[in-house]
């Protein structure tokens, strides 16, 4: 193609997709806003009663309480992951809120031959499969040069990735035998870019990007609803994290840093919202909600979040006091309104 056909064609193209837009974005947000406001409301909660939901990562965080919820709304459940004492009290106390059935399955799900395992015994045991909750994963929080184990990094999409996608192919045919839902937890992190995250948000990322297409094929049949959380309470928040000698440690002075002055918000609300957006058939939920608008600014003005990472989260010495965002919140002892107190350790403050 010569140079002024591609001028004609992209000239075309941008009119055109423009065009569409300015017709399209306020019908689409019209309709948006007239279901927040009158329909929403009124709508009753999902009845879940009997579904069959298998959840991974739910020994703790986000998916304990995914399992709470769920165990409220009378649906039974596999709990998924790998320290067996935790899981068994998850399930002890979902049974107590309500499950009539839950078993656990102790397994590693960035194998694949485990994620088939975990799949085959729930519907062994339930009979089918309703809900898929891909939620399981690990954090890192160091600069990319900072890394002295860069090889035990390929655990981060192993576990954030592979243990998302594994899963979901073998509980595929299932899913689409029952109509069913898949939720997957990625993370804000994954559309905006935040220094030192490089390999989380980059697990999360190809999640986003994979669980997008994957829609595209099967949407007709599986509702796929992404899950975008910003900081919530969990073992992660805690400062659970692989740490850049390849070791998972809680380090919570590299949490500081990382969360900064972003407020934790509480994971029981989260999972609250996860369940009924997807039972709605929403693709994308983000909460807490003040973290949305950062998706527009991601896709308007990328280079105004690369700045605000590169003041406040980088630091040209190694010392970790010259870190601004840390000053900052040491400064204003900011840290005892925005973090609950579950995330701290008591021997600090
Ligand atoms: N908390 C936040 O602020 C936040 C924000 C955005 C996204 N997220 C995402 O939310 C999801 C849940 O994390 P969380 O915040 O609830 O942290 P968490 O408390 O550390 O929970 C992580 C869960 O994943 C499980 N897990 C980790 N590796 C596994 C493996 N190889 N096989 C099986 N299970 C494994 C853990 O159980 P075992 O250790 O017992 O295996 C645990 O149940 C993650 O995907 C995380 O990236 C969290
Ligand atoms: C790096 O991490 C990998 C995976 O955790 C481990 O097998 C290896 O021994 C580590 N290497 C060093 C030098 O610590
Ligand atoms: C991930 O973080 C790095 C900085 O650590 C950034 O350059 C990159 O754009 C981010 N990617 C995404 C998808 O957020």
């Amino acid at each position: 193609m010569d140079d002024n056909m591609n001028m004609v064609l992209s000239v075309v193209i941008h009119v055109f997709i423009g065009s569409f837009l300015v017709l399209y974005m306020p019908i689409s947000l019209l309709i948006k806003l007239v279901q927040r406001l009158f329909i929403r409301p009124f709508e009753k909660e999902a009845d879940l009663k009997g579904k069959i939901v298998l959840i991974t990562g739910a020994s703790s965080g986000i998916g304990e309480q995914l399992a709470y919820q769920y165990a409220k709304r009378g649906a039974c459940m596999a709990l998924v992951a790998r320290r067996e004492d935790a899981l068994k009290a998850v399930a002890k106390a979902s049974l107590s809120l309500g499950a009539p059935d839950v078993i656990t399955l102790v397994a590693d799900i960035s194998d694949p031959e485990e994620s088939k395992r975990v799949v085959d015994q729930t519907v062994a045991h339930f009979g089918k499969l309703d809900h898929l909750l891909a939620n399981a994963g690990i954090w890192g929080t160091c600069l990319f040069e900072e890394i002295t184990n860069i090889t035990a990094f390929t655990k981060m999409m192993d576990v954030n990735f592979w243990g998302a996608v594994y899963p979901t192919y073998y509980a595929l045919p299932h899913l689409k035998a029952s109509k069913g839902n898949i939720i997957v937890t990625t993370s804000v992190a994954g559309r905006v870019p935040t220094a030192r995250m490089s390999f989380y948000n980059a697990s999360k990322a190809a999640m986003i990007r994979f669980y997008e297409t994957l829609r595209s094929e099967v949407g007709s049949q599986i509702k796929i609803t992404i899950l975008m959380p910003g900081y919530v309470v969990s073992e992660l928040t805690k400062g659970k994290a692989l740490q850049k000698g390849g070791q998972v440690e809680i380090n919570e002075d590299a949490r500081d840093i990382q969360v900064g002055l972003f407020p934790v918000g509480q994971t029981e609300k989260l999972a609250q919202i996860a369940i009924d957006s997807a039972c709605r058939g929403e693709e994308y939920v983000t909460w807490p909600d003040w973290y949305k608008p950062f998706h527009l600014l991601m896709s308007l003005a990328p280079e105004v979040l690369n700045w605000y990472s590169n003041t406040f989260y980088m630091t040209q010495s190694d010392e970790k006091q010259s870190i601004l965002i840390k000053r900052i919140l040491e400064a204003t002892g900011a840290k005892r309104y925005l973090y609950p107190n579950s995330i701290l350790s008591a021997k600090k403050e």
